[in-house]
């Protein structure tokens, strides 16, 4: 897996190899998240891996594309600290994306198309249409979105056979749960209110996307509903 050797300017500083990655402590995700993964979406993604690798591609690439959109959006000199996390993390994810591509082809999975599932489209349809509210919103979605992407890259690092497979999802906690704290962080700094209620709207959004009964598997759908 030589791209894999590739390292993030966090890598170097942390040295959180990809070979031996370090325990990283989510418990401000969760705190922060309105619920865990229920364990029926657990055992569907454990029996249906290359879904949820496939899908897990898809999600990096559109993280980045996403964050490409914002840099291009927004970029006055009061968002200069919005241009140089989000290039960044930018980075990070096209480098997720490269390893998760190399994953794949390590695995002898093909790539096939997978249409988005619900959660993103079911997030951003509350995106107000004004700015800079619609910016806020963005960020505070991005937020929502790296931390459940963390909580279940560390519950799917439990609970999957494949060694491997459970050491990058560990690996990829420093940097999901960093883009986290850089979204939430952006959000509050950048707006000139305080996003406390805008937030807690988003979270209880997010979590009944989670909890609530979902006919397709992807890797941030909600609970398996189709037998
Ligand atoms: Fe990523
Ligand atoms: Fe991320």
């Amino acid at each position: 897996m030589s791209e894999l050797a590739l390292k993030t300017q966090e890598d170097l500083d942390n040295d959180n190899s990809i070979h031996q990655p370090k325990s990283v402590d989510i418990s401000h995700i969760l705190a922060f998240l309105d619920g865990e993964t229920p364990q029926k979406w657990l055992d569907e993604a454990v029996k249906n891996l290359p879904i949820i690798i496939q899908d897990h591609a898809n999600c990096e690439k559109k993280a980045g594309g996403t964050a490409m959109n914002l840099i291009f959006r927004y970029q006055s000199q009061e968002h200069d600290e919005l241009q140089r996390k989000i290039s960044q993390l930018i980075r990070e994810e096209m480098l997720h994306y490269e390893q998760v591509l190399e994953i794949m082809a390590e695995r002898g999975q093909q790539w096939e198309h997978l249409p988005a599932g619900r959660y993103a489209s079911g997030l951003l349809k509350h995106k107000r249409t004004y700015e800079p509210q619609a910016m806020i919103d963005v960020l505070i979605i991005g937020a929502f979105i790296e931390a459940r992407s963390c909580e279940r890259f560390s519950a799917l690092s439990k609970v999957i056979d494949d060694e491997k497979l459970a050491r990058y999802y560990r690996y990829l906690l420093k940097s999901e749960s960093r883009h986290f704290e850089d979204y939430l962080h952006l959000a509050q700094s950048l707006s000139k209110e305080p996003i406390d209620e805008r937030v807690a709207f988003f979270r209880q959004v997010e979590g009944e996307l989670i909890r609530s009964p979902d006919k397709e598997l992807r890797f941030h759908s909600g609970v398996p509903d189709w037998k």
